[in-house]
């Protein structure tokens, strides 16, 4: 059997469920989005996926309310035990010591097709500090074929 194929017998159980995220804009390029199954959207292993920090970054002010908005890239329902996609937050220290991020949303995994686009409404949490911290977006799939989590991250300093 050539490399290629075993690439792509990997990839039938493999590269399902894609999440990208929006706005806040993704670490990764926003590219390809508009098909199901963007590369760009394929990110494993928490807490973000093993993309390193952009430099730029959104500042967001405390207390005021932002819509997060992912999209499904491909849709990998699992009906007998639906995962969920979530929407987290955490400082840039909580990431790198992989620190638990604190859930500010989720909702369940639905039979929505693949490139559906989902929103949040959050409220900004308020820091000690000025400081640069991180938004996770997850979907968890739950599902026993593919990974069990996929990850995107976007950069925001939190404005006091
Ligand atoms: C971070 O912790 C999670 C479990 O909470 C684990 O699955 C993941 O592999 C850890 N990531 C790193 C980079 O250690
Ligand atoms: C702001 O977001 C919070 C949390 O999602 C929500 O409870 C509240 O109603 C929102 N406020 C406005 C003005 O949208």
């Amino acid at each position: 059997m050539s490399a290629k194929i075993i690439v792509l017998l990997a990839c039938v159980s493999a590269c399902v469920a894609h999440l990208c995220m929006l706005s806040p804009p993704q670490r990764s390029p926003l590219t390809g989005i508009n098909k199901p199954g963007s590369r760009s959207c394929f990110m494993l292993g928490a807490p973000c996926g093993k993309q390193a920090p952009n430099i730029n970054k959104l500042y967001l002010s405390a207390g005021e309310n932002f819509t997060v908005v992912f999209q499904k890239n491909l849709n990998h329902f699992y009906a007998a035990n639906p995962g969920y996609f979530s929407v987290s937050i955490g400082s840039e220290s909580d990431e790198k010591n992989n620190r638990t991020l604190t859930e500010l949303y989720r909702t369940a995994d639905t039979s929505d097709p693949s490139l559906t686009i989902m929103t949040a409404n959050i409220m900004v949490p308020r820091p000690v500090v000025e400081q640069p911290f991180v938004i996770q977006t997850q979907y968890v799939s739950n599902n026993p074929t593919e990974p069990p989590a996929f990850y995107q991250c976007a950069d925001v300093v939190i404005m006091l």
